[in-house]
C-alpha cells in the first residue's frame, strides 16, 4: 500500500474500541485454529435456536411480501403489540407512538443516548456496567461518569453514592436490572430509593435496560418507569435477543415520552432507517404467541446458574454473590492478581483472562471491559458439558495461583 489511509480516520473512529469480548473471541478462534481445545464462556448469546413459532412467522411474512422498507420507528402492529406488552406485563402506560423499534437493543441504546447526550452532558453508569453504555456516551460526545460497587454490595451501589455523582450536567442514569455482567436484580424498594433521588433533579432521566427481564430466577421484575411519577423520567429499553433467543435477528426497542421517541426515530433515520419488516412480523408472533419456550430456556439457565455458583464457590479465593438473573457470573478474582506464575506476574484481570485461555483453555472476559478490573465475566449461555469443563479448568488454573 502506498497511501496510508489511517491518517484520514476521524477522531471518533480512532476513539472507538472494539472491546474485550471481541478480542477474547478472536483469540479463542486463533487458538482453536491451531488445534487447541478451548471452552469459551465469552459471548452473551443464548445457545438455543429461536423458537419455531417465531421462525415460521418470519418465513410466512417473507412469502407475503414483507420484504420492503418499514417505517423508521417500526410497523404499526408491532409498535402496538410492544405497547400492549409493556402495559400488561410491565405496568408501563405507553402508547404505540412512544415505541421506537431499532436494529437491536444496542441501536436503541444509541438512539436514546444520541437523543439526549451531547458535548458537556454527563451520563452516570454503575460499574460493573454493560460495555456499550460507555461507548455510546463517548460516541455522542458526552462524559461517562462511573459509580462503582462491589461484590459485597451485590453490585448495587448505595443511592448516596449515585446521588454524590449527580451534577447539574447529569442528564441520564443507566439502570440495568437484571444486569449484564453481574446478574444483579434491583428490588422494588431499591428502585423506589433511586426514584426518590431522581425526583430531586428535574433534568434527569433514567435509561432502564430490561433486556434480561425473562431470565430471572429470584425476585420480582419491576420496571423503573412503573414507579409513581417515573414514566416521564424513563426510557425503557428492551429487545428480543435474550429472552426469545433472537440475537441474530437484530431487533430491540426503546419506549420514551413522545419528544424523546420522536428524536430517537430521527437519530435512527440517519443511521439505519427502520428494522427489517419480516423480522418485525416475527416479533409480533413472539410477543403474542406461547411463552413455553421462553420459560423452558429460563429453567435451563437456572440449572446452569446453580452449577456455576456451586463450582465457583468451591474455588478458594473466588468471591461471588447471588445471581438472581441473566446468564452471567461475575466473580471477584482480586485474590489471584499480583501472583507469580513461572517468571511473570499476573497483575490485571486482562492478564489473568489471557493466561487462563492460553494455559488452561478457558475463555472468560476481563472485568476491565465492564469498568470492574478485579473481576472476570463468565457467560453460562453454554452447554452443561462446557460449563462443567470450564469450571474444572478454572479451578485448576486459579488453584495454581493460590
Ligand atoms: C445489557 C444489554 N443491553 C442491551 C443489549 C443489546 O442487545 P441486542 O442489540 O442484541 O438487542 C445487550 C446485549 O448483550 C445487553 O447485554
Amino acid at each position: 500500500m502506498t497511501f496510508d489511509t489511517s491518517k484520514l480516520l476521524s477522531p471518533r473512529a480512532n476513539a472507538a474500541d472494539e472491546g474485550a469480548i471481541i478480542r477474547m473471541s478472536q483469540k479463542t478462534r486463533d487458538l482453536r485454529a491451531k488445534g487447541h481445545d478451548v471452552v469459551a464462556l465469552t459471548i452473551g448469546e443464548p445457545d438455543f435456536d429461536t423458537p419455531e413459532n417465531i421462525r415460521t412467522a418470519a418465513k410466512e411474512a417473507m412469502d407475503k411480501g414483507f420484504t420492503h422498507y418499514a417505517p423508521t420507528a417500526g410497523m404499526a402492529d408491532l409498535r402496538e403489540a410492544v405497547a400492549e406488552k409493556l402495559r400488561v406485563e410491565n405496568k408501563l402506560n405507553y402508547e404505540a407512538a412512544n415505541i421506537v423499534l431499532a436494529n437491536g437493543a444496542k441501536q436503541a441504546v444509541n438512539n436514546a443516548v444520541l437523543s439526549l447526550i451531547g458535548p458537556g452532558d454527563e451520563a452516570i453508569m454503575m460499574a460493573p456496567y454493560w460495555v456499550s453504555y460507555e461507548g455510546s456516551v463517548k460516541f455522542a460526545g458526552g462524559k461517562a461518569v462511573i459509580v462503582e460497587s462491589t461484590v459485597a454490595e451485590n453490585y448495587k451501589p448505595p443511592i448516596a453514592r449515585i446521588a454524590a455523582a449527580i451534577t447539574p450536567a447529569t442528564k441520564l442514569i443507566f439502570l440495568n436490572s437484571p444486569s449484564n455482567p453481574t446478574g444483579a436484580v434491583w428490588s422494588r424498594a431499591e428502585l423506589e430509593a433511586l426514584a426518590a433521588e431522581v425526583r430531586k433533579h428535574p433534568n434527569l432521566m433514567v435509561l432502564s435496560d430490561e433486556i434480561y427481564e425473562y431470565i430471572l430466577f429470584e425476585g420480582e421484575m419491576v420496571s423503573f418507569g412503573s414507579l409513581p411519577g417515573m414514566l416521564d423520567r424513563t426510557i425503557t429499553l428492551n429487545g428480543f435477543s435474550k429472552g426469545f433467543a433472537m440475537t441474530g435477528w437484530r431487533l430491540g426497542y426503546a419506549a420514551a415520552p413522545l419528544p424523546v421517541a420522536v428524536a430517537m426515530a430521527r437519530m435512527q433515520s440517519i443511521i439505519s432507517a427502520g428494522a427489517n419488516q419480516f423480522v418485525q412480523k416475527a416479533a409480533v408472533a413472539a410477543l403474542k404467541g406461547p411463552r413455553d419456550e421462553v420459560e423452558r430456556m429460563r429453567k435451563i439457565y437456572q440449572q446452569r446458574r446453580d452449577m456455576v455458583l456451586s463450582g465457583l464457590r468451591a474455588i478458594p479465593g473466588v468471591k461471588i454473590g447471588p445471581i438472581p438473573g441473566t446468564f452471567y457470573a461475575f466473580p471477584d478474582v482480586s485474590a489471584f492478581l499480583g501472583k507469580r506464575v513461572g517468571n511473570h506476574v499476573i497483575d490485571t484481570s486482562d492478564q489473568l483472562c489471557d493466561w487462563l485461555l492460553e494455559q488452561h483453555g478457558v475463555t472468560t472476559v476481563p472485568g476491565s471491559a465492564f469498568g470492574a478490573p478485579s473481576s472476570i465475566r463468565l457467560s453460562f449461555a453454554a452447554s452443561e458439558a462446557d460449563i462443567e469443563k470450564a469450571l474444572a479448568r478454572l479451578k485448576k488454573g486459579l488453584g495454581e495461583l493460590a
